[in-house]
C-alpha cells in the first residue's frame, strides 16, 4: 500500500486534476487579452512576474499528471526526507512529495506561495490528504520566504514558480543541496541563465531535458 495510490490522496488528486484540466488559464481575460509575445516576455521577466501570477490566481496551473508521478518516485528513489517547492499554486506537486515523504518515514517539505488566496487553497487540499504534518507552507515570495530557516541538507527542490527566478533560487538553496539531490525544474526554457548554470559539471551540476517541460538535474 503506498499513500500516493489510496484514499484520501488518490482520489484528491484525481478531483483535482480533472478540474484543473476543465479550467484553462485562457479562461481568464486577463491572461487570454495577452498577446503570445506578451506572454513570453511576462514569463521570462524577473520584475512582471507578480502581475503575471495575479492574472492567474483562480487557476491550479499544476505539473502534469506525470511529472507528477516522477516527483513521488524520485523522492521515494532518493529516500527524500528534506524537499524544497517553489511555487505551491493549489498543491497537486505538493500532494504528491508529501506522500512520497509519509512512504518515506517522515521528513519535512518546505514549499512557498505568495498569492494569498492560494495558500488556502493548497492548505485545505494538504489537510484533506492527511499531510499537514509533513508540509511547511510559506506565504509570500520565495526570494524572501526561502531566505531564513532551510534545513541544513536538501534531498530534493522543485522549482515551478516564476521561471525567470529559477537561477536566483537554486542560488538560496544551492549550498545546502546534498550530493545526490534531484532538482526538478518545470518550463525551465523560460529561464536561460538556470540552464546555463545547471548545465555545467564545474558548477556541481549534471542535467538532461527530461521532457520537453522538464529539466532534471543532479547536484553533484
Ligand atoms: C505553475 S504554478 C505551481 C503549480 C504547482 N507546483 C502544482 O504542480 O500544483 C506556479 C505558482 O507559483 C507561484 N509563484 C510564482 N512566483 C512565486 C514567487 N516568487 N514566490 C512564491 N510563489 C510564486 C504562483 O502564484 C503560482 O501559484
Amino acid at each position: 500500500m503506498t499513500t500516493i495510490s489510496t484514499a484520501p490522496v488518490a482520489p484528491l488528486l484525481d478531483r483535482l486534476f480533472r478540474e484543473a484540466d476543465a479550467a484553462s488559464p485562457l479562461a481568464s481575460p486577463a491572461f487570454e487579452a495577452l498577446t503570445t509575445e506578451e506572454r513570453i516576455r511576462l514569463m521570462r521577466s524577473k520584475d512582471d512576474y507578480r502581475d503575471l501570477y495575479a492574472s492567474l490566481k483562480d487557476f491550479a496551473l499544476p505539473v502534469s499528471r506525470e511529472t507528477g508521478q516522477l516527483l513521488y518516485i524520485l523522492a521515494r528513489a532518493t529516500r527524500a526526507r528534506s524537499i524544497v517547492e517553489f511555487g505551491t499554486s493549489f498543491g497537486l506537486s505538493t500532494l504528491h512529495l508529501a506522500a512520497a515523504l509519509r512512504d518515506n518515514g517522515g521528513g519535512r517539505l518546505i514549499t512557498s506561495e505568495f498569492e494569498p488566496s492560494k495558500v488556502v487553497i493548497a492548505s485545505a487540499h494538504i489537510a484533506a490528504a492527511g499531510l499537514s504534518d509533513l508540509v511547511e507552507l510559506r506565504e509570500g515570495d520565495a526570494l524572501e520566504t526561502f531566505r531564513h530557516d532551510l534545513p541544513d541538507t536538501i534531498d530534493l527542490l522543485l522549482l515551478d514558480g516564476a521561471k525567470s527566478l529559477y537561477r536566483d533560487v537554486l542560488a538560496l538553496v544551492e549550498d545546502r543541496l546534498r550530493p545526490g539531490a534531484v532538482i526538478l525544474a518545470d518550463n525551465a526554457d523560460y529561464c536561460p541563465d538556470f540552464l546555463e548554470h545547471v548545465s555545467s559539471v564545474a558548477n556541481g551540476y549534471y542535467t538532461m531535458s527530461f521532457t520537453d517541460d522538464v529539466e532534471l538535474s543532479i547536484r553533484l
